[in-house]
């Protein structure tokens, strides 16, 4: 459970965007704005059932003052999707998190090219049109099964947007179809990749970007793969620098439990290692890193607790 603040949006509007996709725009429930963000945010959305899961804010952040999020009803749902389609109307109130972003633009980049797949889409369209209002160098390529399976048509293929559009069709003309292995065979300099989709579509780009250095890669999970172990492991300790004690955990423990159990609440959200809730800076070199959301340079000194363990006996935290 997040111990974070949330704040209650009332449903402003539901559009069908395809056969599986909502869009839900969320608004102040008096029309006061709601919290700044960057594109690439996301929030968690607190909804009818218990559940809670996190979604991508799909459009940048602009004076409508309003977030419009994608939810697709997923077949193996666990009930959050489900939820979002069949139980919520407009008009509900809805409480939610502050967004937070653990996919941000990279400022050092001088050439963005943006992947997604499917629903995968959300974060990179308010990333892509971010760029286009700064009049950045970007190219946002979008797989999709069909046409009709294309969310958001109508904002890729905007004035602003479709100049930088690629779209691969599974069922399209053939020519226009984007051959992952070339399109990522060179990396010009001081280019960076972000993509997001579903899980084989992720990995597909993650091995044909093998050779890209790896802090120039930047990827955004729905669901830790199905082989991700977020709990167990060896047993070993946390030493917290700054409160100059030591706190045990347990072999089937995760460090955020540890760390309740002597008083110690580090705010969580996925338990999954992808939104970056749980993050504290620390020694990561010692960390065996678990996590789906930190880069290779920020795993230098930041520690997802929901879910990494000590490399050996210890862990320093800036704690
Ligand atoms: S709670 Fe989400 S990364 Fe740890």
């Amino acid at each position: 459970m997040s111990l974070e603040r949330t704040l209650t949006v009332r449903v402003e509007r539901i559009s069908q965007q395809t056969p599986e996709i909502l869009a839900f725009e969320l608004a102040h429930p008096w029309g006061r704005a709601l919290p700044s963000y960057e594109a690439g945010a996301h929030i968690d959305v607190h909804m009818p059932g218990g559940f809670s899961r996190q979604y991508s804010l799909a459009r940048a952040p602009s004076d409508a003052g309003s977030y419009v999020i994608g939810v697709k009803r997923e077949v193996a749902s666990r009930g959050g999707s489900a939820s979002m389609h069949e139980r919520v109307r407009e008009g509900d109130l809805l409480p939610i998190s502050a967004p937070r972003n653990t996919f941000p633009l990279r400022t050092e980049a001088r050439h963005h090219l943006l992947l997604a797949g499917g629903i995968g889409m959300t974060p990179l369209l308010a990333m892509a049109q971010s760029l286009a209002a700064r009049g950045a160098a970007f190219t946002l390529c979008v797989f999709a099964r069909s046409e009709e399976h294309l969310a958001f048509a109508d904002a890729l293929r905007a004035p602003d947007l479709a100049p930088h559009l690629r779209l691969h069709l599974d069922q399209g003309d053939a020519s226009q179809r984007i051959d992952l292995t070339a399109l990522l065979a060179e990396r010009e300099a001081d280019t960076h990749l972000y993509v997001c989709g579903p899980g084989g579509f992720m990995q597909a780009v993650r091995n044909a970007a093998a050779h890209w250095p790896e802090d120039t890669v930047h990827a955004e999970y729905f669901a830790a793969p199905t082989d991700a172990n977020t709990t167990t492991g060896q047993a070993f300790t946390l030493r917290l620098a700054q409160r100059g004690i030591s706190v045990p955990v347990a072999a089937d423990q995760t460090a955020v439990d540890a760390l309740h159990e002597v008083g110690i609440d580090i705010p969580v959200s996925c338990q999954q290692g992808l939104c970056g809730t749980c993050v504290v800076e620390g020694d990561g070199t010692g960390a065996e890193h678990r996590d789906y959301c930190l880069t290779g340079s920020e795993r230098r000194t930041r520690v997802a607790l929901c879910c990494s363990r000590a490399k050996g006996q210890e862990l320093v935290l800036q704690l």
